[in-house]
């Protein structure tokens, strides 16, 4: 199977859960549609992607427990999106195509959701009964893993200081992206029991990935600000970001860009799905 295949059977699997799940577990009356709000708003739904075709390369079937999972991923990952949104954060009024949390809400009620979906997607992750994945999702979303890379973030933002450091600019980004991308992929190897050399290649695969994924995400919101009619003004730069993109230009960031997504494809030639889901970045190329 490829990649497309793959995503196309499922997908619909992962919004269905999702959906179901964040409903009828949510008692608390509105609280539970403020979280599906942001939860069910048409994300790519790339990391449980990456969890469910780690363990398909490696053999496992996928069912309800392994959807469980990898939808634990994805409560995280929106939690991210939600509090980077904020108006101490990015302060942005859009998100997927809608208005944030916030915006659609309150302030109040967006931070709450955000505090709620991260411990519900650990403890949707523990349906694994396997410590060590919810210890390894634990810390990458931690101080030395997206949180401290979100800190990163915020803290070189119009700090003129940072304007040309890469090697802040690339930490900042291994840790807010691409920790939890890693993660995703590694919380597969565990569950599908990777050996050594197996665990290697797809790691390999995933930093490749983590790193090649925000370099795409910033030349993505380039090409989407350029093409607003009239507006040509790049978000990150208005805003003061410190990213690779800013610091290193949108030319070089392309050729780093094809460099990662190279080095990852080669480290999984055996897998398929994982060569197909790193074709997705090539679309800013
Ligand atoms: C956006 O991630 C935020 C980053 C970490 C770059 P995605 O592009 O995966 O967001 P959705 O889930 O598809 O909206
Ligand atoms: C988001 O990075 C990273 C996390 C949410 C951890 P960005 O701030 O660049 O993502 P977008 O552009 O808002 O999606
Ligand atoms: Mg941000
Ligand atoms: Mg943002
Ligand atoms: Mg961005």
């Amino acid at each position: 199977m490829d990649f497309q295949a793959f995503r196309e059977k499922w997908t619909p699997e992962i919004e269905a859960y999702l959906n179901q799940h964040v409903n009828s577990e949510v008692t608390v009356a509105n609280f539970n549609e403020v979280m599906a709000y942001s939860v069910m708003a048409g994300g790519k739904r790339l990391r449980p992607l990456l969890f469910l075709a780690t363990i398909d390369s490696l053999g496992l079937p996928i069912g309800q427990t392994e959807l469980r999972i990898a939808c634990g991923i994805e409560l995280i990952h929106t939690y991210s999106l939600i509090h980077d949104d904020l108006p101490a954060m990015d302060n942005d009024d859009y998100r997927r195509g809608r208005l944030t949390s916030h915006k659609k809400f309150d302030e109040a009620s967006a931070i709450l959701a955000g505090d709620a979906l991260l411990p519900m997607g650990l403890s949707w992750i523990s349906a694994s009964q396997n410590w060590q994945m919810v210890q390894v999702m634990a810390d990458a979303i931690g101080p030395n893993g997206m949180a401290g890379g979100q800190y990163l973030d915020i803290m070189t933002t119009n700090n003129p200081k940072y304007e040309h450091d890469q090697a802040v600019a690339k930490q900042m980004e291994a840790l807010k992206t691409g920790c939890l991308i890693e993660a995703s992929v590694k919380l597969g190897s565990l569950y599908g029991d990777a050996s050594d050399v197996q665990d290697q290649k797809l790691m390999t695969f995933a930093k490749n990935f983590g790193q090649a994924f925000q370099i795409y995400d910033d030349l993505v919101d380039i090409s989407e600000s350029t093409a607003e009619a009239g507006k040509g003004t790049h978000k990150d730069e208005a805003q003061g970001k410190n990213n690779v993109l800013t610091v290193l230009g949108k030319s070089k960031s392309q050729t780093i860009l094809k460099e990662l997504i190279d080095q990852g494809q080669s480290a999984v030639n055996e897998y398929p799905v994982l060569v197909g889901m790193l074709d997705l970045l090539t679309k800013v190329l």
